[in-house]
């Protein structure tokens, strides 16, 4: 293919792309984890181009195929999403025009898009602006270098449950890190915090990596700067369990990751802060060759906003933070979090079964998944984003008894998971709810 075709737009090489990923999204299968086989992919790149299709060909494996069904609804995806197909299509839109959000000429109109839909979102926080990111990483350094540089801040305390990305923050920026420790559940212990804490950012966790606990979000209140990296569960903020994070209102900067809960494509995140002015001042830099400062940490920076506008102004305010509705494993989590009210804890009890406030809300006829499932339809018949359809499915029988304890292959997914680390008092009843699937649509581990 000469190299000029691969810039034409062409709608059948869209159309072919489009269908394969259709015909392997609409797959019923069961939500496994792929074993890592070798690729279909010529192990020595071609001395002569394959062309564009043949070479997309190849590259089916490791992307529809060798894959992780995130999108399955039995998949304990933890905090890695499935995504609206509405996103799909509001992230081609910004590969194909690849603007470049440095220079206004170079993206006109998604440099106005960003900070407005940074505006929709921010109040629910507590902020007045910030802006869109590739990751709570970088958010979570990018607040705390705010932070140094506005209030002279030589400490950064946190509890010892933090996400690493804390902790590497303040080596690249330079400061201590001073790690208190948690409760019985999870949760910072304020009565621990340093006495004297003017001279440090403090910051707080709404849902830790491994346990989902909620630090107590009014703590520090004298300290120089407080952030809160709310990166999983800050979209509770826009759900019905919004009261979990009490307090979030009060801090100087917030760290949320969109591709967890806010259900975006990966890489999209956002750094918020009260004073988002002020911030932006600290974080800009000049060029001889820009017409306008560049903010915060990234060069060249792609059309996030697209993508998370279009799932924001889609849903409306009571819709892109609803954990509580999605059909993946975090919904769950959510639901420990969604029973407890903050202060009394947010991690699961050993034995506490939970129940998945991922599954639609029941209707006076009966849940929405067992009338989903005498349509034959996916479980979440409410949701015009999902694709998943499957009306070919045969309706299932009446409920079948939940056995008690996690069976066998559930037991064995616990001690891999307590491999990698994971408190089991937490993991397992959460897989003890896979007890409620029937066996064939379990989930299935390869290691
Ligand atoms: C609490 C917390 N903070 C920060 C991060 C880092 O976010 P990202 O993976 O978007 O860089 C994570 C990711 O799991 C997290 O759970």
């Amino acid at each position: 293919m000469p190299y000029e075709e691969d810039f034409a737009p062409d709608a059948d090489g869209l159309r072919e792309a489009l269908r394969m990923l259709i015909e392997v999204r609409s797959e019923a299968g069961s939500p496994h984890i792929n074993p890592a086989l070798p690729l279909d992919v010529p192990q020595q790149w071609p001395a002569v181009g394959l062309g564009g299709m043949v070479a997309l060909e190849h590259l089916k494996g490791p992307a529809l195929e060798q894959v992780s069904r995130l999108d399955h609804p039995g998949f304990f995806a933890h905090m890695d999403p499935p995504t609206p197909w509405m996103t799909w299509a509001a992230a081609m839109w910004a590969a194909a025009m690849n603007q470049n959000l440095l220079h206004p000429d170079a993206a006109p109109g998604a440099r106005q898009l960003e900070p407005l839909v940074v505006g929709w979102l921010a109040p629910a926080f507590g902020m007045r602006g910030g802006h869109l990111l590739p990751g709570s990483t970088l958010a979570n350094l990018t607040a705390l270098w705010a932070a140094r540089d506005l209030t002279g801040a030589r400490r950064v305390v946190c509890s010892v449950a933090a996400h690493l990305s804390i902790a590497k923050a303040a080596r690249v920026l330079g400061l201590e890190l001073v790690e208190v420790p948690v409760d019985d559940h999870q949760r910072l212990r304020e009565d621990l915090l340093p006495d004297d804490v003017s001279d440090a950012v403090v910051v707080l966790t709404a849902g830790t990596v491994a346990t989902g606990a909620v630090d107590p979000l009014s703590a520090a209140r004298g300290a120089a700067w407080r952030h809160v990296d709310a990166a999983w569960a800050g979209p509770l903020r826009l759900s019905s369990h919004a009261r979990l994070l009490d307090g979030i209102d009060t801090a100087d900067s917030v760290a949320v990751s969109a591709h967890k809960w806010l259900y975006q494509p990966k890489d999209s995140a956002l750094v918020l802060f009260r004073e988002p002015q002020a911030a932006q001042e600290v974080l800009s830099f000049g060029g001889s060759y820009l017409a306008a400062p560049n903010v915060g940490l990234l060069g060249s920076s792609g059309d996030r906003a697209l993508p998370l506008g279009r799932h924001a102004a889609g849903l409306g305010p009571a819709g892109p933070g609803r954990p509580d509705r999605r059909g993946h494993g975090s919904g769950r989590a959510a639901g420990r979090l969604g029973q407890r009210r903050a202060g009394a804890g947010a991690v699961a009890a050993p034995g506490d079964r939970g129940r998945d406030l991922a599954a639609p809300p029941r209707t006076g006829r009966g849940s929405a998944r067992s009338n989903a499932r005498r349509l034959g339809q996916h479980r979440h018949p409410q949701r015009r984003d999902m694709v998943s359809v499957r009306r070919s499915q045969p309706a299932r029988p009446a409920r079948a008894r939940r056995p008690r304890r996690p069976q066998r292959a559930d037991q064995q997914l616990i001690r891999g998971l307590a491999d990698n680390r994971r408190p089991v008092s937490v993991i397992r009843p959460i897989l003890a709810g896979w007890a409620d699937w029937p066996r064939e649509r379990r989930p299935t581990v390869s290691r």
